[in-house]
């Protein structure tokens, strides 16, 4: 059914796709973990016929790859990653407006990225922030706060991404000075570095590593430590005591792509309940934005913990993000 929409389409001739777009491919740039990039593009490849070139990176690392790319965009979709640097990029235009016939499907605050972003972002999964720990390091008492994790038994056993690459770690972030304002935030996190063996690239790295045993800590999305305990590490989950952020995994349509059609059917069909289900299938257990789309037994209740109310739109900003960023590097990052 699909295929034959594009073969026509095809035959009709879309004067606007640029000469070196091929009618059969689509360019996936994925944020996700490898395992859910590579079986959404080959499901979606296997349904269409089309041809789908993935790349899986951060969502900070996507979204300078946009940036490097905005001359001659080379994606055509970016599926996945956290909601803010999606923002982003629909504020720095690097993404077009879409208004998909599958919004009526989904949850609101996955339409909400849409409105803050002009309908250049859209809300495909959610899921709050937390840190795993390896039971087999951990004595009890098991930690339980923020606050704990600048305990001295925990020196050079805790580690996070870097928030120039990862969106967890951004959300971290964001989230620390939403709970207690800017300068507290990167008070806390100067002190949490003593206790921080590593700043990896991607966001979940910390929980495989904890699950391995390098770590004793990971800071990360509480479904990515639930995905090791499913696998059977040992690996316990904390939805902080103070509460915690969470992040509206995003999609957005790459602005000017070579693929804008194909673009629009990947977008489509992502948002639809069939698709959604392939998280679970790839051990990722996010809410999907679908009110249709199951939700995995697995995936951490989010009305079981407790939320802040996190501000998407200027945290999503370039100028808060771009703030925060230089924050971290001057503070934190170029001290190590
Ligand atoms: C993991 C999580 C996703 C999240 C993504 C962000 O894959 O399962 O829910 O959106 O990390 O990745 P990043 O590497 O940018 O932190």
């Amino acid at each position: 059914m699909r295929k034959s929409t594009i073969i026509s389409a095809t035959i009709a001739g879309f004067i606007s796709v640029p000469a070196v777009a091929s009618a059969d491919e689509l360019v996936l740039y994925c944020s996700v973990q490898e395992e859910w990039c590579r079986l959404m593009g080959e499901s979606f490849q296997r349904e269409t016929g089309i041809n789908v070139l993935m790349t899986r990176r951060s969502s900070g690392e996507t979204f300078a790859q946009l940036m490097a790319e905005r001359d001659q965009p080379r994606g055509d979709v970016w599926w996945g990653g956290t909601g803010d640097p999606h923002l982003q990029a629909a504020e720095e235009g690097l993404t077009a407006a879409y208004e998909s016939p599958m919004m009526s499907e989904l949850q609101d605050w996955a339409l909400s990225q849409a409105e803050a972003s002009g309908n250049r972002t859209i809300g495909i999964y959610a899921g709050a922030l937390g840190y795993g720990y390896n039971r087999d390091l951990v004595d009890d008492p098991a930690p339980a706060c923020w606050a704990d994790l600048l305990e001295e038994r925990f020196a050079d056993d805790v580690q996070v991404a870097n928030p120039n690459s990862s969106g967890t770690a951004y959300t971290l972030l964001a989230t620390l000075v939403q709970i207690m304002g800017e300068d507290e935030a990167f008070e806390f996190l100067g002190q949490l570095d003593q206790n921080i063996s590593q700043y990896t690239q991607s966001g979940a790295a910390p929980i495989r590593n904890a699950a391995t045993g390098e770590t004793a800590i990971g800071i990360v999305f509480l479904h990515d430590a639930v995905a090791q305990a499913v696998q059977g590490a040992p690996i316990g989950s904390v939805a902080p005591c103070e509460g915690t952020g969470y992040e509206i995994g995003s999609m957005s349509l790459v602005e000017g792509g070579p693929n804008p059609d194909n673009a629009r059917l990947f977008y489509d069909w992502a948002l639809s309940p069939e698709a959604q289900a392939l998280g679970a299938e790839a051990n990722s257990f996010q809410v999907p934005s679908n009110v249709n789309a199951p939700v995995p037994p697995e995936s951490p209740s989010l009305d079981e913990i407790t939320l802040i109310d996190y501000d998407f739109a200027p945290y999503g900003s370039s100028e808060v993000r771009q703030h925060l960023l230089a924050r971290w590097d001057a503070e934190i990052g170029s001290q190590r």
